[in-house]
């Protein structure tokens, strides 16, 4: 039976794919517009992600929203989800077995969603998405097309809090981002 986003959430809702499945509080399926031109994706939850089973709520999240404000976006035109959809005890990196069998969820968010435009956030899900050897500071703010989809990365939020020095770079990518979005994102207007 083809996917719908109900179905979805509810199979995801209910996974124990991983050992993830073992420590979360909640499920982290992802928010925002289901017909959202734009994608945006994390590395997995931290604690009060887990605690809220919403993406992005931390003071990570809070700089995120601050972000996509900068370029005239919010919660209500993109979609965000992550990589792995539990927290990883300790906010350490999601295993590669972790990643592996959380990675069918994106792909199927990712179908019904049918974005033209990815933004990775940081390291992880770039290598994920973009490619095995991406360098996030050297590729930062680069296009990559992949099956007709614009993507790119930028640096993580939690990076950004860690390291004020990196926000200039940051900047520019947004409005790289901005001037994307105007280019092909017909629904958006920013
Ligand atoms: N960091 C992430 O990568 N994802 C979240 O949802 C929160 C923090």
């Amino acid at each position: 039976m083809a996917d719908t986003w109900e179905s979805l959430r509810q199979d995801c809702m209910q996974c124990r794919g991983c050992g993830l499945a073992e420590t979360r509080t909640h499920v982290v399926f992802g928010v925002g517009a289901t017909d959202a031109e734009i994608l945006l994706v994390g590395e997995g939850p931290g604690q009060h992600e887990d605690e809220e089973g919403v993406p992005f709520v931390g003071k990570a999240g809070q700089l995120l929203d601050d972000m996509l404000e900068i370029i005239g976006l919010d919660r209500t035109k993109v979609y965000i989800a992550n990589i792995v959809k539990c927290r990883p005890p300790q906010n350490r990196d999601p295993l590669n077995v972790e990643q592996e069998a959380c990675i069918g969820w994106l792909r199927r968010q990712t179908a019904l969603l049918r974005p033209k435009i990815i933004i990775c956030l940081g390291r992880i899900a770039a290598k994920v998405i973009i490619k095995e050897d991406f360098r996030i500071t050297a590729e930062h703010g680069q296009w990559f097309q992949r099956g007709g989809v614009q993507m790119t990365a930028i640096y993580h939020p939690a990076a950004l809090l860690r390291d004020v020095s990196k926000r200039p770079e940051t900047f520019q990518d947004l409005k790289s981002i901005q001037a994307k979005v105007r280019e092909l994102c017909g629904h958006t207007d920013i």
